[in-house]
């Protein structure tokens, strides 16, 4: 099938979270499963930076503007990769979604309108590009709108949308949605309309001939109140083409052996080896440097979703342990205050960085000997995922992906061993009591091991996910085929 992938990031190119881990590493693997993909990003200008002699391939224009289409290569693939080059929308410096201040971008709905027109227009073969698109596969809020514009269409590929936040749906005023000049009829309950505001989400979940998400348990708990903001109802409404399909990840840019960003590498048989990495980070980041205390590590977005509030409420009664804490991060300004003091308060014991820092979050999967997180929702999540490659034990609420991935110490069966630690809830006390629980563990050598070397035997390449996606393919075409029929 040829495979039009819509995404508004995909690693190296542009990265704010793990929808662009799984924008560069699946269509890598749709690719190697001999499947045909063209990758669709907006051309920021981070990502123009980056990219040597783009080609221009295609021309078109939207909302007054002249839109370029431009072809690379994705750094480290042979994913051929389409950019939307329109310098209103996208040449501006920073963050693809917020400014300088946090803030969205006040012409976000424009941004990613003007997106979704360009991938209609290649995915009908409207401007010249001549490669039949037979499934449009969107992510994420951004490319919302890319099922709605194309079933207006009666010749039309088959679309996909994955959900891999539903707390991020782009909300704009009702305004916004007449400004664009969009047709009418998406104007009902059963289209865009969410409480009387413009949903691109729900461009996605409305009209989308197939539904993803990124773990079989939140497929099921966002068709509840409590996962499911309002869009629950529409959600169990379209059960019947909606799936979970947990991600995998690249096992080139995260594996021990081999990861260039290490100080020491290590696999499953030479796991004495990690603790080299350890005390290597002690000393880079000033704690102290001592093998045998527990390091736990967290690399995140500083959001609520992670559970930053139990682990700030956590803290103080957590170093008493003994332990180490490792923090990696950005995001709002409270917690990245509220780690930043914490760290000032206990510098042998904890260190907070904050910003973005690729190689330094390799260093901190590497180093730690457990992972935190806690997330109160959590769609897929992928560090647990990095964690289990690394002998790094994650340490999780059950929920999502986490609950999909993680089997805790004392629930093993023999068809799932054991490979972490899950929390009873979301609350700092069961937070407090797990960790309790995996130092016990730690302290036991031969246990550890062997929770270390189950989960790094697991295999969480994207193979079997990347085959699910195939299926859910088929399904897609086949039933935009019966749809054609009925009318
Ligand atoms: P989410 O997409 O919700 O942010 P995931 O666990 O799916 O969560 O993916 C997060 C990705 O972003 C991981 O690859 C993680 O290592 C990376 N990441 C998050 N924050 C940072 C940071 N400050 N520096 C480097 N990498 C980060
Ligand atoms: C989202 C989710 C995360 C998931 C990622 C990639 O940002 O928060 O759980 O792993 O998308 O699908």
């Amino acid at each position: 099938m040829n495979v039009l992938f819509v995404s508004s990031e995909a690693y190296p190119l542009i990265k704010t979270g793990g929808l662009a881990d799984v924008s560069a590493s699946l269509p890598r693997a749709l690719l190697q499963m001999k499947q045909e993909v063209r990758l669709l990003l907006p051309a920021y200008q981070s990502l123009l930076e980056q990219v040597k002699n783009p080609r221009l391939i295609a021309q078109t224009y939207h909302y007054g503007q002249e839109i370029r289409v431009l072809e690379t290569t994705l750094p480290g693939t042979r994913v051929k990769t389409w950019l939307v080059d329109c310098p209103l929308a996208f040449d501006r410096p920073g963050n693809p979604y917020v400014d300088q201040t946090g803030a969205p971008w006040p012409d976000n709905a424009f941004r990613f309108a003007l997106f979704a027109q360009v991938a209609v227009d290649i995915a009908l073969n409207r401007i010249g590009l001549n490669w039949p698109v037979d499934i449009v596969h969107c992510n994420d809020w951004q490319a919302g709108l890319v099922p709605a514009l194309l079933s207006l269409h009666d010749q039309r590929p088959a679309s996909v949308f994955t959900i891999h936040n539903l707390a991020y749906q782009g909300l704009f005023d009702k305004q916004v949605f007449f400004d664009l000049g969009l047709p009418g009829e998406f104007w009902t309950m059963h289209g865009v309309e969410f409480h009387d505001m413009f949903s691109f989400i729900k461009g996605g979940l409305s009209y989308a001939d197939a539904i993803s998400t990124v773990s079989p348990k939140y497929a099921k708990e966002i068709q509840t109140a409590t996962y499911g903001y309002g869009l629950e109802h529409l959600l169990k409404f379209r059960a019947d083409r909606l799936v979970g399909i947990l991600n995998g990840i690249d096992t080139q840019v995260w594996n021990p052996g081999t990861d260039s960003y290490l100080v020491q590498r290590y696999n499953a048989r030479t796991l004495t080896d990690k603790v080299n990495n350890k005390s290597a980070l002690q000393q880079q980041l000033g704690l102290e440097v001592d093998t045998e205390i527990p390091m736990l590590g967290l690399i995140s977005r500083l959001v609520e979703q992670k559970g930053l509030d139990m682990i700030l409420q956590a803290i103080p009664t957590l170093i008493k342990v003994p332990l180490q804490l490792v923090f990696l991060g950005s995001g709002e300004p409270k917690y990245e205050q509220g780690l930043t003091e914490l760290a000032q308060q206990y510098p042998k014991s904890i260190a907070a960085i904050i910003g973005y820092n690729e190689q330094l979050s390799h260093r901190i999967e590497a180093a730690s000997d457990m992972y935190l997180m806690p997330s109160l929702f959590e769609p897929c999540g992928l560090n647990q995922l990095y964690s289990l490659r690394y002998g790094t034990i994650p340490i999780v609420t059950p929920v999502g992906g986490l609950y999909d991935s993680v089997v805790d110490h004392a629930a093993a069966t023999p068809q799932a061993p054991a490979n972490g630690f899950v929390m009873e809830d979301d609350s700092a006390e069961a937070l407090i009591k797990t960790i309790r629980r995996a130092v016990t563990v730690y302290q036991h050598k031969s246990d550890w091991l062997a929770l270390q070397r189950n989960g790094m035997k697991e295999d969480h390449a994207w193979t079997q996910s990347a085959r699910e996606y195939i299926d859910l393919y088929e399904s897609a075409s086949t039933w935009l085929i019966t749809k054609n029929q009925q009318i």
